[in-house]
């Protein structure tokens, strides 16, 4: 906590009765890239992720594997922290909800709402659907001709009917429009946010927040007969994360709360820009600012399901395309915020053209055009012509136009922008043609390879948050320092020193070959 601007980010928390697919990875992995691109850019940035461990649907699972809940979820966990290691995402944090900084400050929480007259005992009647961990009314089921009750997300409901505390939600609903209407990004994208606030204005009903007829959870202060409902006990992780609960850590709690953005799937907006933001009014505490719905990804024109049997492991996708060309496809080929499909034909078309052919081939060209003519040392800049100051300014001014996008989350608008410049560099590569100045005009040569190299260092410095691992690789070979590749290294400034020897050029982006058909 160093007075720099904090910028704290969340995912879901993910079901541990799952193993991880690319729909989980994706949400982590907007949620890093966006982590990522704050540190570069000089806030100062909590990312959290973590699993929802409690709840029927995971007591269920446990079951089903023989296993104590305790037991399953240690086990299970792991699952999701492995795949924060295939990603390389770079959370600050992991939560996960059995552990005791949690089950605190849900319950400081449900006493606070609770000393508020928030929330009262009563009993519920009606339909609940375990897959989702909801609560659906009457009208929003369809039955089948066997009778049996289906929500809209396609999961099957049961008849509950027991004692249960309630949350006022009703009573929130005018002061949540009111909040909608005051802060027209907290909830993005906008036709989503149009859906949720048509949802509150057809009236709220207020909330089961306890469950008697199982007991995987977290106990109701002064009447453990009840556990919490698990969407209460999960969305207060971002709190908890915080230090919220915990008097040590109320300097922390103030600095990284409200959250700045949470990050969650289009199913799951309903809990986090209805009844999240609710509770936490309704106890005093401030809403984060945002929420971000994003779609879903299908596989191959399919949904991804256990039965079709086409749920993709990200750790697959690695190995086939390797780690950043599956990081760059999954932000660039869907508007962020769209539902989107994967395909083996779309993500090879992004890997061999907008990376071997566009970034590589720039790099590559460049980079042994260095080696070979100028012995691999940064040469002399010399006198700039219009069309070198031209590249450059456009490699400057990105960082702006790349922030603006980054700062709505729009992933595939900033990938816009810099395969511009990309495009704009390789035309440039192509007119200036230093390759026939080698003898005609060394020092022209010189200057355009120059302008080159500073174009890609400007480059490569911003796909760092989307391609670490490559973008580093191109810093190396470029001779940028380390501690020379925060955002505040822009422009002319901290350009590359002339005289600097670079390594021996290798290539970043190798296209991807299919494998020959086996006889
Ligand atoms: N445990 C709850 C979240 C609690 S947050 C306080 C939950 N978990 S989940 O594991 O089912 O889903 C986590 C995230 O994965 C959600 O944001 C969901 O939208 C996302 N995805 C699951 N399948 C997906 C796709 N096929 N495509 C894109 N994202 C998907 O809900």
């Amino acid at each position: 906590m160093d007075g720099k601007k904090p910028y704290y980010v969340t995912t879901p928390i993910y079901y541990v009765n799952d193993v991880p697919h690319i729909g989980h990875a994706y949400t982590t992995l907007a949620c890093d890239v966006l982590a990522r691109f704050m540190r570069l850019d000089g806030r100062d940035v909590k990312f959290l992720t973590g699993t929802d461990e409690h709840g029927q649907k995971v007591e269920k699972s446990a079951r089903s594997a023989g296993m104590t809940p305790q037991a399953f979820t240690d086990r299970v966990s792991q699952n999701f922290r492995d795949l924060v290691g295939a990603m390389k995402f770079s959370n600050d944090d992991f939560i996960r909800t059995t552990e005791p900084r949690h089950v605190r400050a849900c319950q400081a929480l449900w006493q606070t709402l609770v000393d508020k007259g928030e929330i009262y005992l009563g009993s519920y009647h009606g339909w609940y659907a375990v897959r989702d961990e909801a609560f659906y009314g009457e009208d929003e089921l369809t039955t089948t001709p066997t009778g049996r009750k289906i929500a809209p997300s396609g999961a099957e409901c049961e008849w509950v009917e027991e004692p249960s505390y309630f949350f006022r939600l009703s009573a929130w609903a005018d002061r949540l429009l009111a909040h909608y209407e005051a802060n027209p990004d907290f909830i993005l994208p906008p036709g989503k946010r149009s859906e949720v606030m048509a949802f509150v204005k057809s009236g709220l009903k207020d909330l089961s927040v306890s469950r008697t007829t199982f007991d995987w959870g977290i106990p109701v202060p002064g009447d453990d007969k009840h556990i919490m409902y698990v969407w209460l006990d999960a969305l207060t992780n971002y709190i908890t994360a915080a230090g919220y609960g915990d008097p040590a850590m109320a300097e922390d709690f103030s600095h990284w709360w409200p959250a700045d953005l949470h990050m969650v799937g289009k199913d799951i907006l309903r809990f986090h820009a209805i009844y999240w933001p609710a509770f936490l009014m309704a106890a005093g505490i401030a809403p984060p600012l945002r929420v971000f719905a994003h779609g879903w990804w299908t596989i191959e024109g399919q949904k991804m399901s256990k039965s079709l049997g086409n749920v993709i492991a990200p750790q697959a996708l690695i190995e086939t395309y390797g780690l950043d060309p599956t990081r760059y496809f999954l932000l660039r080929e869907v508007p962020f915020g769209n539902d989107g499909d994967f395909s083996h034909r779309a993500m090879v078309n992004r890997l061999n053209g907008d990376l071997a052919n566009d970034y590589g081939n720039l790099v590559q060209r460049v980079l042994s055009m260095i080696a070979k003519n100028l012995s691999g040392i940064v040469p002399e800049p010399g006198v700039l012509a219009e069309s070198d100051r031209r590249l450059l300014d456009a490699a400057d001014g990105l960082l702006g136009t790349v922030r603006a996008e980054i700062e709505v989350q729009a992933f595939h608008k900033a990938l816009d922008a810099i395969w511009a410049v990309i495009g704009a560099a390789n035309r440039y590569v192509d007119e200036q043609a230093p390759w026939a100045l080698k003898k005609k005009d060394p020092p022209r040569m010189a200057a355009v390879l120059y302008v080159l190299a500073e174009t890609i260092r400007h480059l490569a410095l911003l796909t760092q948050p989307i391609m670490p691992d490559a973008s580093a690789r191109i810093l190396d070979q470029l001779g940028v320092a380390a501690d020379a590749r925060q955002f505040a290294n822009f422009g002319p400034v901290h350009a590359l020193t002339p005289g600097t020897p670079l390594p021996p050029p290798q290539g970043v982006f190798p296209r991807f070959v299919e494998a020959a058909p086996t006889a």
